[in-house]
């Protein structure tokens, strides 16, 4: 079978849809080589050296592992001489990389989480990359680009996608079209449109939850869960199942393809106030996928694509997938 590639997709989508820039595609497709690249140092696992932690921790109070930061690093070089980029935000760095001035600049603003999932990489389990367009205010123009021009609603992205490192390595983009999954053909290094038009089921009987921390829980969180543990008897009048992989993006990808609800709610912890998730790189560019492929995301009662940030490394408390699901837990939050 004869596959589109991404780059014949993205020019699809520039010239007829205008539903991308050129500055955006070529940005995604730097983004797609980066991440070629991560793939393949992390399918070489002990053999690359790229196994462990370093006894380094990032801004997030996290103990940082080699891949987190050889990730990071991949997508600095990647996109410092691609041209249509004004700065880039990720998890692992404190404040925002300017492009420097030798370089040619864009108005593209790039946030990522490198390597998402990091406590699976010494345990090889699927783990991947997020990523998320915004673009530079009007106002910053002539200007540095300052990290206050980074905290926009998750509404302004202009494109958002992950790659997921599992058995397949496939890239899962919008660019405001529907969502599109890519499977990598390693043999010839291209992306090829294996899924298009991603649609997450609106019904299902499948939640992710890390359930170690329900003790934790706010109360509507607690009261759809036990209704869910209460099977086919209860007010839900369904037997659930329960996955979770502690790989957002690979929980994400299972609920894009078959449905599910993916909850990681704040809870009462000092460290759970706001929840563990962070916004502006994992929350709101898995919510644009999310809902461009029919699902919804809320942060509790509100959806999270509208909310305003006030910082870059922001957490937000997620709960995200069939839309059915997650409009009954806005309910419920409602409700309390
Ligand atoms: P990261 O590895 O980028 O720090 O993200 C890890 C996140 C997310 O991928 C996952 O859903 C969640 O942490 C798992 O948290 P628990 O280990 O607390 O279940
Ligand atoms: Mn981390
Ligand atoms: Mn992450
Ligand atoms: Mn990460």
């Amino acid at each position: 079978m004869k596959y589109k590639t991404l780059t014949q997709y993205l020019v699809e989508q520039q010239r007829e849809h205008k539903a991308v820039s050129a500055d955006v595609r070529l940005l995604i497709e730097t983004v797609s080589r980066a991440c070629k690249a991560i793939s393949h140092a992390v399918s070489k696992g002990a053999l690359g050296g790229v196994l462990g932690s370093l006894g380094t921790e990032n801004v997030q109070g996290e103990v940082q592992k080699k891949l987190d930061v050889l990730s990071n690093e991949i997508l600095l070089e990647a996109n410092e001489w691609g041209g249509n980029l004004a700065a880039m935000a990720s998890e692992e760095m404190q404040t925002i990389h300017r492009i420097p001035t030798h370089y040619p600049k864009g108005q593209n603003l790039l946030l990522f989480d490198p390597l998402d999932g990091s406590s699976n990489i010494d345990v090889n389990v699927s783990i991947g990359t997020i990523f998320s367009v915004l673009q530079a205010p009007v106002e910053a123009a002539g200007r540095e680009i300052a990290e206050e021009d980074f905290l926009q609603p998750g509404t302004r992205q202009v494109a958002a996608g992950y790659a997921i490192y599992g058995p397949q390595t496939m890239l899962v983009l919008t660019v405001g079209a529907g969502v599109m999954g890519f499977t990598l053909d390693r043999e010839m290094g291209s992306w090829l449109l294996t899924h298009e038009d991603i649609r997450l089921p609106e019904q299902t009987a499948e939640f992710a939850i890390n359930m170690s921390n329900m003790r934790h829980w706010e109360a509507p969180v607690r009261r759809y869960i036990d209704e869910c543990l209460q099977g086919e008897t209860g007010p839900l009048g369904k037997n659930y199942n329960m996955r979770w992989i502690a790989s957002m993006v690979a929980d994400v990808h299972r609920i894009l393809t078959r449905g599910g609800i993916f909850m990681y709610p704040r809870d009462a912890r000092a460290s759970g106030r706001k929840g563990k998730l962070r916004l502006m790189y994992e929350a709101n560019p898995m919510s644009f996928l999310v809902e461009q492929a029919g699902g919804l995301a809320i942060d509790g009662a509100n959806r999270i694509l509208d909310i305003q940030p006030d910082a870059l490394h922001q957490r937000i408390g997620v709960i995200l997938g069939s839309r059915e699901e997650v409009e009954r837990l806005q309910r419920y939050h409602q409700e309390a």
